[in-house]
This record gives C-alpha cells, structure tokens and sequence, in this order.
C-alpha cells in the first residue's frame, strides 16, 4: 500500500511538467513541438543525468530489441533518453497522477508518446504478466517504497529468464541514525534505506542469482551540492514570480540531507541483479 506522503511530496515536488514548460517558455519557446534534447537539462529526477542513464543502459544490457519497464518513471525524463539513444521500447509505471500526466504530455510534446507507454500504478503489484521485460530499471526510488521484498519479487515476476534489474538507490552508511531516518521520512518521503549488504541479501531472496553492485557515494557527493544550489534557485525563482516561498522547507531539509552525504551516513549505489 503506497505512503499517502509519498504521493504528497510528489504533488509538490520543484520538478514538474509545468515548471519545465515554463523554464522552456521563458527561453523563447513557443508551444512547436520539442525535441527529446530540449527537455533533457530539465527533465531528469536522479543524481548524475545522462550521463547516469548511459552507465545504468550499458550495464543492463539496453539494446534496439530490448523490453523496458521503467518502474518510478516519474516525468519519463530516463524513458526518453533510453528511447531516442537505445532504440528500445519502454513501459513507465508511476504511482503519482500528475507525474503520469506530465510525463504523458511531455511524450507527446516530443512525439515519442506511441514509443512509451506510461501506466500509473504502485510498483509493489506492476499490472504485467510475469516474464513479460528484458529490462527492469529504476533511479532514485525504491527508497520510497517501504515493502522492500514485495517491491524485488514483483521485478522478479514480471523480468523474463535471464532478464536484468538494474537501478540506482540511497544505502545507509555509518552512523545513520534513527533520528536520521526521521528526517529522510519527513523530507523525502523515504521509507526504505539499507545497508548495501543487507538490499544484496534482499535482491537475493526475491529470487535474483547474480547479484552485483557499484558504489556511488562519492559521485553523488559533488552532485547533491549542485542540486541543493538548484532548488535554491528554484526557491528564489518562485518567490520571484511571485508564487509565495512554497520551497523553503525543502530547501532547509536539503541542507541537513546533504551534510549526512558529506559525512557518509548515507550512500548511493547501483545494483545489477540477473532474473
Ligand atoms: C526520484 S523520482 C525518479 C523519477 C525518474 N526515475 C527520473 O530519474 O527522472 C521517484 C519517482 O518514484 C515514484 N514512486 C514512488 N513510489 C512509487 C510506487 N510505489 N510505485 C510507482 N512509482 C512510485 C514517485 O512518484 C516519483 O515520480
């Protein structure tokens, strides 16, 4: 059952479809229709941007002929780019109405929308029969989802033989703690934060042989700096056109966030686990 509080922090999440199109209207833009490109500064939720997609591709094994579901799609900012770069197909499952709603606009502002199919939907039960994807892929979001094991069995399920989980997630490092997860909760709607032992041992039961894994904390360290410049940004942007101060919070969350990354209490990882 996903966490109403995920949803709302989604709802007011700095990063919509809207807030794209008007970055993109205040450039100039006048509602012709977009290139993929022209959305990729703005339309990727994950730490390290295309850049991050292309490393998570090769791993997965992403090719023409390949079947992709993209679980937590958010805008389909990733959809995109492994459509327009891989050539493949992709399905995009999220949880969010209007993240699935943008997401669909943006497609179709791109015309790329007969290429992704976006299924809103709880990625604890995605809505596919089971062997049905060469690739499962995610970014920067299991850690919202707090039935870990149902949410890697239904990968599992729903992964043809052979087929690949690949995703990148928060890990719990050294000295995380309670009061620390309090504070991821509340900020970031994060339910789920393991020790990257402990999320090996869970892609294990649910079913995986193979399980392999990358650490990224140290590249994430320099790119959550940036993004909380970023939503500083946002912040003044908003106040500017005169939209009240709806960032504040977030922002004074970010920076408590980011001196727990700086002090290695939390940690990025990519997985790869073989179906
Ligand atoms: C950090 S965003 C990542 C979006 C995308 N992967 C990207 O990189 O642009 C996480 C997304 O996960 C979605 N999400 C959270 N819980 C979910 C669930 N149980 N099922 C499906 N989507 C979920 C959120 O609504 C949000 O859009």
């Amino acid at each position: 059952m996903p966490d109403p509080h995920v949803v709302a922090f989604y709802d007011r999440h700095p990063i919509s479809a809207e807030r794209i199109l008007q970055r993109l209207r205040a450039a100039g833009w006048s509602g012709e229709r977009l290139t993929a490109a022209q959305l990729w500064p703005h339309d990727q939720d994950h730490y390290g941007g295309l850049a991050a997609n292309d490393t998570l591709a090769a791993r997965a094994g992403i090719g023409p002929e390949s079947r992709v579901l993209d679980l937590c799609s958010g805008l389909c900012g990733p959809a995109r780019h492994n459509v327009v770069t891989r050539g493949c197909a992709v399905v995009a499952l999220e949880l969010n109405a209007g993240r699935a709603a943008g997401a669909r606009r943006l497609n179709a502002l791109v015309g790329l929308d007969d290429r992704i199919a976006v299924v809103q939907g709880d990625a604890t039960a995605p809505p596919f029969a089971e062997a049905t994807f060469d690739v499962v892929w995610s970014q920067e979001a299991f850690l919202h989802i707090a039935d870990t094991p149902a949410l890697l069995r239904a990968a599992r399920r729903v992964l043809k033989p052979g087929g690949r989980l690949a995703f990148t997630d928060w890990v719990a490092g050294a000295g995380l703690t309670a009061d620390d997860r309090g504070l991821m909760a509340q900020g970031i709607a994060a339910q789920a934060i393991y020790p990257p032992d402990v999320y090996e041992a869970l892609l294990r039961e649910a079913g995986f042989a193979d399980v392999r894994r990358e650490d990224l904390s140290a590249a994430w360290r320099p790119i959550l700096r940036a993004r909380l410049e970023m939503y500083r940004e946002l912040r003044t942007e908003a106040r500017r056109l005169g939209d009240g101060d709806p960032h504040a919070d977030y922002v004074r969350f970010y920076e408590r966030f980011v001196d727990l990354v700086v002090a290695g209490a939390l940690g990025g990882a990519r997985f790869l686990a073989i179906a």
